[in-house]
């Protein structure tokens, strides 16, 4: 028998509660109907979760990033051998990860499946943490040099005896497919600006918004998190799309308060299960970026993903959200091969 993980979202422990299946995938979550949360007032301490027997429906729509980016990789493939047949050409994703982090090394297996599984052809480069900054940056040179390599991906974080932006202003930015070069956030933070490749977590959660049909201009978004990958893009493309933006950070004073204000909240501080249900306003559309390894035993892997909503609360609340894992993850991944092919195409001139 399978089980449904549950989440405490006061303390992060794990109970597992044996639940259905059909056709190996687990049934679409629910969160209440099936969960009764109990809650004291202090605002992160006290949510317990334990089964109800009510079969109420849960009022959140529960957003299937998996089955978004599929279809995003379908159309993939099929440009990918177009291209190939029409003209001799191959996208190639060339990627270089330094050290051997774990996380890191998991992201970037699952680029090469997700490259070959398409058919964009994927070159790697593993050095080790202690190699110099001059050795990464010659590798980004041949790569930028490599006629058959139309995108480039530097891992992050790098060690931290490199120069992190000093490798990024490397890659040539028309082979940028992650969006991080100096030029193509600024041009991302220009009014009018057009960058050649946006950022993927945020490219892909934008993405299943219009998918969704969410209305972005006009609304009052919050953005929680600052950084130069998810955060700070995210506020950036979120303005291009008219929408009111306000962003949270580690120093910001009652953030409930001010996620209470939003109609769509985006959150990616990489803190578990930190937004709580009564951070959100009834109604909300919520994403939740963030994901976190948490230690899990009963997992084959020895660990679960744990997003930054507590899921089962927000579920009550919310209109809208994403689920951790199967929300925006696969469609960062989608996004890459997106820009992969998009830097082909246009490399190439080919429509
Ligand atoms: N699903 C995906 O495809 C995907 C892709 C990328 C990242 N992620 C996940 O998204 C999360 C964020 O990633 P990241 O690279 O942006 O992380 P990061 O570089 O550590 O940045 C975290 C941001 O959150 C803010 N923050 C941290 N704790 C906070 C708190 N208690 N209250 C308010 N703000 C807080 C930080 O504020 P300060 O700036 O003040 O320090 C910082 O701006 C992680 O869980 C990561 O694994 C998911």
């Amino acid at each position: 028998m399978a089980s449904l993980m549950l989440t405490d979202c006061s303390s992060s422990t794990t109970r597992l509660i044996p639940t259905n299946r059909t056709n190996g995938a687990f049934l679409p979550r629910r969160c209440i109907g099936q969960l009764r949360l109990s809650t004291t007032a202090s605002s992160r301490a006290g949510c317990t979760l334990s089964i109800s027997s009510s079969s109420s429906p849960s009022p959140a729509k529960v957003i299937d990033g998996k089955a978004e980016a599929k279809k995003i990789t379908d159309q993939i493939t099929i440009d990918v051998s177009r291209m190939k047949e029409s003209i001799g050409v191959v996208p190639g994703l060339a990627v270089i990860l330094v050290g051997d982090r774990k996380d890191s090394e998991t992201y970037v297996t699952n680029k090469k499946l997700a490259c070959k599984s398409v058919g964009i052809k994927s070159l790697e480069v593993l050095l080790p943490e202690d190699s110099s900054e001059e050795e990464v940056l010659k590798y980004v040179a041949a790569f930028n040099d490599d006629h058959s390599v139309h995108g480039i991906l530097v891992q992050l974080p790098l060690p931290s005896h490199m120069n992190e932006q000093k490798i990024l202003n490397a890659v040539s930015i028309e082979k940028d497919v992650d969006g991080f070069h100096p030029l193509n956030i600024g041009r991302l933070a220009m009014k009018g600006g057009e960058p050649l490749f946006v950022p993927c977590t945020p490219k892909g959660f934008i993405e299943l918004l219009h998918r969704y049909n969410i209305e972005i201009e006009g609304k009052r978004v919050v953005v929680i998190g600052r950084s130069n990958i998810v955060g700070m893009p995210a506020a950036l493309l979120l303005l291009k799309e008219n929408a009111t933006v306000s962003v949270i950070h580690s120093k910001t004073k009652n953030p409930e308060e001010i996620t209470r204000e939003a109609d769509i909240i985006i959150s990616a501080a990489g803190q578990p299960t930190m937004v709580r249900g009564s951070w959100i306003k009834p109604g909300a559309v919520v994403i939740d970026v963030g994901t976190t390894q948490v230690e899990d035993l009963s997992a084959r892997s020895g660990y679960r993903l744990v997003g930054d909503v507590c899921y089962e609360e927000a579920c009550k609340v919310a209109s809208v959200i994403t689920p951790v894992p199967g929300g925006v993850g696969p469609m960062t991944i989608a996004m890459l091969l997106s820009n992969t092919l998009t830097s082909a195409k246009r490399i190439h001139n080919f429509e």
